[in-house]
């Protein structure tokens, strides 16, 4: 049930109830605790996934037997470590990061992990190498966690990639707050609310700073 003052926005999570729901559903085991820890020990931004927010994705992969995925946005490899783990043995994960410093570091979290065979880093801006996966699509699931002034090209090249039936889905989909300003960035954001909602089967959740959500449904024959 939701009352009146949950759909105004309010949100009864404290940390400690976040911390207890974590621990309960999905304690973390060492290889996601290193990959969470990895930003601070190599003095990168902390902006990684939330603990819920990656075991969620990690479920909706695998619930739509996701083989082949492609993650725009490594940092230190956090969610690609959710996304690679939701595999099968035969699945892989393309993740694109332009910095190199964090393509390091998140190349070292995945081997660490065991999982450096079915991920492959690609160390470049998202926008100049996603036009050359196309021969190895069509793709399960297209994940976006990076620059968000330029979501709504990501899901056009999603909308056109993804199999149907695959998903696409957009963190930081509220853009920090800022998701109804007058800003380009904020009208890239709008416009990627706005094509999904028309090329998939969609929902925004309400976390904390919002998860798009979509599943891309067959043309009309
Ligand atoms: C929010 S972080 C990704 C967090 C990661 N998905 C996780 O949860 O562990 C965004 C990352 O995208 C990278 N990035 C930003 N713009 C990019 C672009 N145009 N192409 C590739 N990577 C980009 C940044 O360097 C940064 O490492």
């Amino acid at each position: 049930m939701a009352d009146q003052s949950s759909r105004a926005g309010e949100r009864y999570a404290s940390a400690q109830i976040l911390d207890y729901a974590a621990r309960t559903h999905h304690p973390e085991d060492r290889a996601l605790g290193r990959a969470f820890d990895a930003p601070a020990r190599h003095g990168m931004p902390e902006i990684q996934l939330g603990q819920a927010e990656g075991r969620l994705l990690e479920l909706l992969l695998r619930l739509t037997q996701a083989r082949k995925v492609v993650e725009v946005g490594t940092l230190a490899g956090y969610s690609a470590l959710w996304i690679a783990r939701a595999l099968p043995s035969d699945g892989h994960l393309w993740t694109i990061e332009a910095n190199p410093k964090h393509a390091g570091v998140a190349a070292e979290v995945i081997g660490e992990a065991g999982l450096g065979d079915r991920v492959t880093i690609l160390r470049a801006d998202a926008a100049e190498i996603l036009p050359t996966l196309r021969d190895s699509g069509p793709f399960c699931a297209v994940f976006l966690d990076a620059d968000k002034g330029r979501y709504d090209v990501y899901g056009r090249w999603a909308t056109e990639n993804l199999r149907s039936g695959g998903l696409l889905i957009g963190d930081n989909a509220y853009l920090f707050g800022r998701l109804l300003e007058d800003s380009d960035e904020a009208r890239a954001m709008r416009r990627f609310h706005e094509e999904m909602a028309i090329n998939f089967d969609s929902v925004c959740v309400p976390t904390p700073d919002g998860l798009a959500v979509g599943l891309k449904v067959a043309p009309v024959a």
